[in-house]
């Protein structure tokens, strides 16, 4: 899909606001008169002639209820529709919105026409996604800034497509290797620094928690560590830590079928991480990030870690296992700690399809958080808002930090005292290692896949929080 700047395109695009009077369009008229068409949001009526040119309208419901996630959806479903109809180019204008930025509203519509062109189809003998809209022209007065939103968009799109494609992958081609691999191959042309630690190399960390969750595995764990130095001149850093599990059977404490035929999707923390860095690289943001991922697989053998272990962390803390399937927070552990005493990271945000209960508090649409520092949560949810993908604080009270005391260790990989706030208590687990360094922890568990598909995000893997660490950091 080429991104033109004038008027052209077999097919024009209009934009129907709800209720305004001046449409200046006989059709669109008799249409809205006839409710044939309502302009609700997201809808759309296509009219097309024996040559395949004609008009493609497309509502975008009330003035008042506008936002740049109805353009995403509106434009995705008409990117989709017309691929349907073999359309090759298409063109549009936005109209002024008064509640939208011109630069936002023309990189949504981008990204909603991008979205319609993504499938995971490498296994499939027949490809889902047919080559069809070849050209884009877009009518504006700016070419400049239409550009500019054109170009982010494909930026940021091309970091959730490899965030989605490293997350569909099947676990007999994504274990700890190749997810390092992908890392390298990814970023390293883009002038980011990656560093791959083995076996050996995380024993020598002390990297005990991380290690314990691996043992099960004949897959050796890799430790990835990417830098990408976008401001020489400050050295303020903000590290991206993603949960990166390549496949959790839940060890001895095993999953049932049903809950495990997804669980390579447990990786989707450090595949977003992986992708916001490449955006990020791409787009030359001036800010120094490092993205880090503790990469294993979670499996059974005669010498996996078991239940009743209790095993010791990089940070010296030692964790009673009560549950060998609660593994993401003993590898984050090790992993948060790093970045907070090798790093040196000045702030932290932490991804993580960490506890199902999270898919019990708000389902697949909205990510959960947990920090401790209001501030830095209020900057990440400002960025999510932008990229319309919503994120839900759930409470850090001091007293649910009793929750996962053990008698017999620092403390317990699991909530030992009630039943209940599972995405809490293991959200304020981390926290034990994060020390006093700001820190976010998004909980993507119900966001980062899905059963079916949602509006412009593809059942599998959705890439949600690629576009909130990009804003984060273009901020
Ligand atoms: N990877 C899972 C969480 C998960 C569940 C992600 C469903 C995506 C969809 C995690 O490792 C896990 O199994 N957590 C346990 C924790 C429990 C044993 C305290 C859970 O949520 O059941
Ligand atoms: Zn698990
Ligand atoms: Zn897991």
């Amino acid at each position: 899909m080429k991104f033109n700047f004038g008027k052209s395109g077999d097919i024009q695009v209009k934009l129907v606001v709800k209720g305004s009077k001046d449409y200046e369009n006989k059709m669109l008229d008799y249409l809205l008169d006839k409710e044939i068409f309502e302009a609700k949001a997201a809808e759309t009526y296509l009219s097309m002639d024996e040559e395949g040119k004609g008009i493609l309208f497309l509502g975008l419901g009330e003035e008042k209820d506008l936002s740049l996630e109805i353009l995403r959806k509106g434009f995705h479903k008409l990117g989709s529709e017309l691929r349907s109809a073999k359309v090759e180019s298409l063109g549009f204008s936005l109209p002024d919105f008064d509640k939208l930025d011109e630069f936002e509203a023309i990189k949504a519509a981008t990204e909603g026409l991008l979205h319609s062109t993504y499938a995971f189809d490498k296994y499939l003998s027949e490809k889902k996604v047919k080559p069809t809209i070849e050209e884009v022209f877009i009518d504006v007065e700016d070419e400049a800034l239409a550009k500019k939103a054109v170009e982010e968009a494909e930026i940021v799109m091309e970091g959730i497509i490899l965030a989605r494609d490293l997350v569909n992958e099947r676990p007999m081609n994504m274990y700890p290797q190749i997810l390092a691999d992908a890392a390298k191959d990814n970023l390293e042309p883009l002038g980011v620094e990656v560093t791959i630690y083995g076996q050996d190399e995380i024993e020598d960390m002390g990297m005990e928690a991380f290690l314990s969750v691996s043992i099960g595995s004949d897959s050796e764990p890799k430790f990835i560590v990417m830098e990408y130095k976008g401001d020489e001149d400050s050295d303020e850093t903000i590290a991206l830590v993603g949960k990166g599990l390549t496949f959790d059977s839940g060890g001895y404490s095993l999953k049932p079928s049903a809950s495990m035929d997804t669980m390579f999707s447990d990786m989707a923390g450090s595949a977003t991480v992986i992708g916001a860095l490449q955006s990020i690289a791409k787009a030359g943001l001036k800010k120094n990030v490092v993205a880090v991922v503790a990469a294993c697989e979670n499996l059974i053998d005669g010498s996996a870690y078991k239940p009743g272990d209790i095993i010791g962390s990089m940070s010296g803390k030692t964790i009673e296992v009560l549950n060998t399937d609660a593994e993401g927070r003993l590898t984050l552990a090790d992993a948060l700690w790093y970045t907070v005493k090798e790093l040196k990271a000045d702030k932290i945000i932490d991804l993580a399809t960490l506890t199902g209960a999270a898919i019990v508090a708000l389902g697949d649409l909205t990510t959960a958080a947990i920090t401790n520092n209001d501030e830095l949560l209020a900057e990440v949810i400002e960025a999510s808002k932008l990229a319309g993908e919503p994120i839900w604080e759930l409470p850090n009270f001091s007293d649910y930090k009793e929750y996962f005391s053990s008698d017999f260790a620092d403390m317990a990989n699991t909530n030992t005292k009630s039943k209940g706030a599972g995405t809490v208590t293991a959200g304020l687990f981390l926290e034990n290692f994060v020390e006093d360094t700001p820190w976010v922890h998004l909980d993507i568990a119900g966001t980062a896949y899905l059963s079916s598909h949602k509006g412009y995000l593809p059942k599998g893997a959705t890439g949600v929080h690629v576009k909130t660490l990009f804003n984060l950091i273009k901020a």
